[in-house]
């Protein structure tokens, strides 16, 4: 069962019904202003830092779900009655409705009794503000006397002590009503220089700033006195709730349709420009009031949203594929690059599952965000890596996740997690294989903990790889520490005080607890520092760093593997975990995938073995388990993972994130029919027909798909904010299509499924675009490419770089000799 459906010329999902299994959301805003829009208007906006800059207030949990957000009702003055255009929150019945979600923006628009309305929400490019651009349009044969009342309820700036300091929270709210423009001012009053500001482009009936006089004692959302009355109070905010609300009569005529804009935005003021007139405590409206004035006007929202639009086609353009499979195209033309920039932005923050509060950005996850997104902004994921570096401890260990504000590491969600070095290898390696641009690697940062000079960011990377060399166990395998990429295998903690954290707590010391999944991990990442080191000239590095390789992928297949699969670690008491020994947790997916991914077993069966047990024992028609069996009690010795019941998270559902690794790992010997088999049991637009069962949003990932031994197997959580997003593209564009940026520049070398005919794409790298088209006459589902650039054949499968400006036209023949051009 569906409830809209794609619209891929414009680059939408339309949701055709109101009441989706859950709200549906989108995000507005690209740069610093930011927002979540449910499908029926749901959600708040913020400016850089979802829990320090809170500019709208939400409740989580609530109910009815997902109430409070981005209001519009309209009033028939004639007989009394209003609604809700989006639906939400008064529920009234709608003769039509629809929800697009684009990149960017959303626009609701719905019909009933003869008024027809849309409301277009976005963020303009460079711009601390967002846009309601509301049209109105009277679809009766007789005149219409409207009311129109806007809705936002304001946030006092941090969203965590907004939630809880009541005793002080209702006293400090203070806001300003000057020219029809509501300012949301708590706390300018002292150290703030900044404030909110809620305009409207039409004359005011009324206003109210004052929450409670807007909705009444004892009302909700769903029917505020003020809308019921078609009056508003005129109210000003003393603590309490500050609240904007614009009153605007709307007369229109049979067939007419009128607009009017809503801003609601961010302002900074310089310390000394604050108060006009000086001490006064007024605003000083002088800076904030033109960007106003100029976004009130409609000239300026349709060429605003234009720009959007074309930043948009622009990204985009940096790659575009056509395949015989519309799933894949729209995936990875559309929504995956726009969950890759989101993930990117908002790291793990804030969405329906994070309330965007309580983690920051994190070190592993921006990390691995960088491999799906570096290609769409260079520039950023430069910017990221310097920040993320400066989080790095002088030890090589890394502060797990900083505050974006303030770009201080902190430890709020743990720290410890001895993967976490490792990842900045890879995300540089992305970047260089991207951009070429080695001049990152000079480029001085400093370390959190030390007041020594700054240094090199290829120092950096050295000290990650030092990290792991530096934590070595018994078995010459890598220390876990606190957990390694599955923040939930917490193999030192040994936690039982109800309610204490797994990730935070202090864990037993001299644990020599080992982590396989590290192991394969520090070898994809010394083989990525090696070919860094051999681009700088320093090939002593770079054999150093091959030999480590090596030795650490012996202490694999000499400890690391069970026979049949990789085993997934030793445990504080030296006993394997993720092996046929163990009763539960017998086999688990990370050291497959990346242990494979690494190279491991490649060469001597090991790694075909390993994928063939992925495919017997974890593969489900919804995608791949983490593990099995589930754990069915929960052990003191193994931590966070055994908290879950069987098929949820960590402890057994199709944690999504590590699916593409075990995609990547098919290719990589070969298999393109699984690959990609494995690709479309989690790509969400393939689940579209089963939203009822999946429940999440179909046009992005989400996090987890409960595992078979959960009850409600199939359904999908935390949408949105995973590493699913960079990994999958990777997976498909990469190696699957097989596109793929290396150091020395862009190969090719697709392993496609043996229905596909082949595919074409357009691939922008280094200034230069590349005309693909891939023919696979024989259908093959292997490895195995014949390249010919501007029609001349080359060697191997990485193109000759072309200069910047240049199109290039390639043609890729896969299979045997004799299948080629000709025959
Ligand atoms: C979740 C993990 C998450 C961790 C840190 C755990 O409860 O299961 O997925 O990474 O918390 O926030
Ligand atoms: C979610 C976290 O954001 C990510 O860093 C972690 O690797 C996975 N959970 C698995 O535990």
């Amino acid at each position: 069962m569906r409830y809209g459906h794609f619209d891929d010329e414009h680059g939408e999902y339309v949701i055709t019904r109101p009441d989706t299994p859950l709200p549906w959301i989108n995000y507005l805003g690209t740069d610093a202003y930011f927002g979540i829009v449910s499908n029926t208007a749901g959600g708040y906006s913020w400016y850089q830092d979802a829990r320090l800059r809170r500019i709208t207030r939400y409740r989580y949990n609530n109910v009815p779900a997902d109430a409070g957000g981005r209001y519009i009702y309209l009033r028939d003055n004639g007989s009394g009655e209003y609604w809700s255009p989006s639906w939400q929150p008064t529920r009234c019945d709608l003769d039509e409705y629809e929800c697009r979600h684009g990149l960017s923006y959303t626009k609701i628009a719905s019909a009933r009794l003869g008024i027809r309305a849309q409301t277009l929400y976005f963020v303009p490019l460079g711009e601390t503000l967002e846009v309601w651009r509301l049209r109105v349009r009277n679809e009766r044969s007789r005149p219409a006397d409207l009311s129109v009342f806007s809705s936002a309820e304001f946030c006092l700036w941090d969203a965590q002590d907004d939630g809880t300091n009541f005793q002080r929270n209702y006293s400090t709210g203070e806001v300003e009503v000057a020219d029809g423009v509501i300012y949301h001012k708590t706390e300018y009053r002292e150290r703030r220089n900044h404030f909110a500001y809620f305009a409207c482009s039409e004359p005011l009936a009324g206003f109210d700033t004052q929450r409670d006089a807007f909705l009444g004692p004892y009302r909700g959302w769903d029917r505020p006195l003020a809308v019921e009355r078609g009056e508003s109070a005129q109210s000003i905010a003393h603590g309490w709730a500050p609240h904007g609300s614009h009153h605007v009569r709307l007369p229109l005529g049979p067939g007419q349709t009128r607009e009017v804009i809503f801003l609601l935005g961010y302002w900074e003021n310089p310390q000394d420009r604050k108060f006009d007139p000086p001490g006064s405590g007024i605003i000083n409206k002088a800076l904030a009031g033109p960007v106003i004035d100029r976004w009130l006007r409609s000239a300026t929202v349709a060429d605003g949203f234009a720009r959007l639009q074309e930043s948009w086609a622009a990204i985009r353009s940096v790659m575009q594929v056509s395949t015989p499979d519309n799933d894949t195209n729209r995936m990875v033309n559309i929504w995956n690059p726009y969950q890759c920039m989101v993930t990117f932005n908002m790291s793990r923050s804030v969405s329906m599952f994070e309330s965007g509060i309580s983690r920051g950005v994190g070190f592993r996850d921006s990390c691995q965000d960088l491999l799906g997104f570096v290609h769409m902004a260079p520039g950023l994921a430069r910017t990221r890596i310097l920040d993320l570096a400066a989080t790095q401890l002088a030890s090589g260990g890394a502060y797990h996740q900083y505050q974006p504000l303030t770009k201080r590491g902190n430890d709020t969600i743990g720290s410890g997690f001895n993967d976490d070095p490792l990842w900045l290898i890879t995300g540089v390696a992305a970047y260089l294989k991207e951009t070429g641009d080695t001049t990152i690697l000079d480029e001085l940062v400093p370390y959190a903990d030390s007041g020594t000079s700054p240094v090199q960011l290829y120092e950096h990377l050295e000290r990650s790889f030092r990290y792991t060399m530096d934590r070595l166990g018994p078995h010459g395998l890598p220390l876990i520490g606190r957990a390694d990429w599955n923040d939930c295998l917490n193999l030192n903690c040994f936690s039982s005080t109800p309610g204490e954290s797994f990730q935070t707590t202090a864990n037993v010391t001299g644990g020599q607890a080992e982590s396989v999944f590290i192991a394969g991990l520090f070898v994809l990442a010394a083989k990525e520092l090696a070919g860094i080191a051999d681009l700088r000239g320093r090939t002593d590095d770079g054999c150093r760093y091959r030999a480590e390789a090596d030795k650490m992928a012996a202490a694999v297949t000499e400890h690391g593997w069970d026979g049949r699969w990789f085993r997934r670690a030793y445990d504080y008491y030296g006993q394997a975990v993720g092996s046929a020994e163990n009763p539960e947790g017998q086999i688990f997916i990370e050291p497959q995938g990346m242990c494979v991914m690494s190279g491991i077993g490649l060469t001597n069966g090991m790694a075909a073995k390993a994928l063939a047990s992925v495919g017997e024992r974890l593969a489900t028609s919804h995608g791949i388990m983490l593990l099995q069996p589930a754990y069915t009690r929960y052990y003191l010795e193994l931590g966070e993972i055994s908290s879950y019941p069987p098929g949820y998270k960590e402890n057994g559902s199709i944690f999504c994130h590590v699916n593409p690794w075990v995609m990547i790992a098919e290719t990589m010997i070969g298999d393109g029919d699984a690959a990609f088999g494995y690709y479309m049991r989690i790509n969400p637009s393939a689940r579209e027909e089963i939203s009822d069962v999946h429940r999440c949003e179909p046009y992005v990932y989400a996090q987890m798909i409960a595992g078979k031994d959960a009850p409600s197997h199939g359904e999908a959580k935390n949408s949105w904010l995973t590493g699913t997003a960079a990994w999958n593209f990777v997976a498909i564009t990469q190696w699957i299509l097989g596109i793929r940026p290396e150091l020395d520049g862009l190969r090719i070398d697709p392993v496609l499924p043996s229905a596909w005919p082949g595919f074409t794409a357009s691939r922008r790298f280094r200034g230069a675009t590349y005309e693909i088209t891939v023919r696979d006459p024989a259908h093959v589902s292997g490895r195995g490419a014949r390249l010919l650039v501007d029609g001349r054949q080359i060697q191997g499968t990485l193109l000759p770089l072309a200069g910047a400006g240049e199109t290039v036209q390639v043609e890729v023949i896969l299979g045997p000799e004799h299948s080629g051009p000709g025959h």
